[in-house]
């Protein structure tokens, strides 16, 4: 299954069977009205991809809209669809191409990613914006039953510092503590009764409250407090990942995983997309594939692949890409 394909997009995506995919990402042009050049290895070749229009953004859209209807058609019934962009065009996709092709009710999040933060010298001419430094990710399913893993950060040091304040002499173990109070109180049937000298509407049975308290579970923070009970920061799974992604870097020229394609993005990005959107022995398919770095994740993640470029240098690069990553795997 796994395969590189050489050729524009819209005419292999047509030649593929429907209800066959997992997951698509796709990070096409952004309608950004440049040329992306490279100066390509020691012979100081040039090597670039346009993303200009000379339509519009009516042009662009009509362009995109026809591949998506085709990305819509490959995807099984529980696939999904990440669609990488940014400002130039993001309203523009959402709008008159995933909503219509999708439909508004499949649409389930509006990723930021935010990239590097530009530090300037005070010599810089002062511009009359802001500079943008953030990507829109769209997240749509085919249906309302699909694939998703749910991810989590580690916390930050600022949230242990004002949550988990208390930690357990004996243990070492660091804690949280939390409300035993019923919701709802009385109304909700939460039973009525007292814990170290005051009588509330408790979330636990009195049984449960006892065995909270016989392994020392329950703290009282000084006499007639309310007391309330310990989650251990051990036991937690961390942070929920949220839409804002601003703990994913881009890629500087001196990163280790750049091989140099204009707009390559981090494995790092790809990484959470296929966690989250995909299991192990799942489809993924990047049909603007580029220097390779879904496939390079997909591959390594133990997915099956699909990745399609007009570019035969991006083609040639991703071939290359994954046989050194597949040889440090049979290395390693
Ligand atoms: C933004 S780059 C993708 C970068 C990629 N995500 C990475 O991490 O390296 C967009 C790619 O789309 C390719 N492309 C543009 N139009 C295409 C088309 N109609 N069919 C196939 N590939 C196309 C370009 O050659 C370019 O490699």
């Amino acid at each position: 299954m796994n395969q590189l394909i050489l050729g524009d997009n819209l005419e292999i995506l047509k030649s593929m069977e429907s209800d066959s995919i997992d997951l698509i990402y796709l990070d096409p042009p952004f309608f950004s009205n440049r040329n992306y050049e490279v100066i390509w290895g020691d012979a100081g070749e040039i090597r670039s991809f346009q993303d200009r229009w000379s339509g519009g953004i009516d042009h662009y859209v009509a362009w995109l809209k026809d591949r998506v209807l085709e990305m819509h058609r490959l995807l099984k019934p529980t696939g999904s669809i990440f669609l990488h962009c940014d400002w130039h065009a993001n309203a523009y996709i959402r709008v008159l191409i995933l909503d219509k092709v999708f439909g508004g009710n499949n649409f389930r999040n509006e990723i930021i990613w935010k990239r590097a933060d530009t530090v300037k010298g005070n010599f810089g001419q002062s511009r009359k914006a802001f500079d943008p430094n953030a990507d829109t990710l769209f997240f749509y399913t085919k249906n309302g039953d699909y694939t998703f893993e749910e991810l989590y950060k580690p916390y930050s040091d600022e949230y242990l510092g004002t949550f988990y304040k208390y930690v357990e002499p004996e243990t070492g173990r660091r804690y949280r503590l939390i409300s035993m109070i019923g919701p709802g109180g009385a109304a909700k049937g939460n039973p009525f009764y007292e814990v170290m000298g005051v009588s509330r509407h408790w979330r636990y049975s009195q049984a449960k409250m006892k065995v909270l308290m016989e392994k020392q579970m329950v703290v009282q923070t000084r006499k007639g407090a309310v007391p309330q009970r310990k989650q251990y920061l051990d036991e937690g799974k961390g942070v929920a990942l949220q839409t804002i992604w601003d703990d994913v870097s881009s890629l500087s020229a001196t990163s280790k995983e750049c091989i140099g394609y204009p707009t390559q993005k981090p494995e790092a990005l790809l990484e959470r997309i296929l966690l989250c959107a995909s299991n192990e022995g799942d489809t993924v398919l990047d049909p603007f594939v580029g220097g390779g770095t879904t496939v390079a994740v997909a591959d390594r993640l133990k997915r099956q692949w699909i990745g399609i470029d007009q570019s035969v240098q991006a083609i040639k690069v991703s071939e290359m890409r994954l046989q050194q990553q597949q040889s440090i795997f049979s290395l390693s």
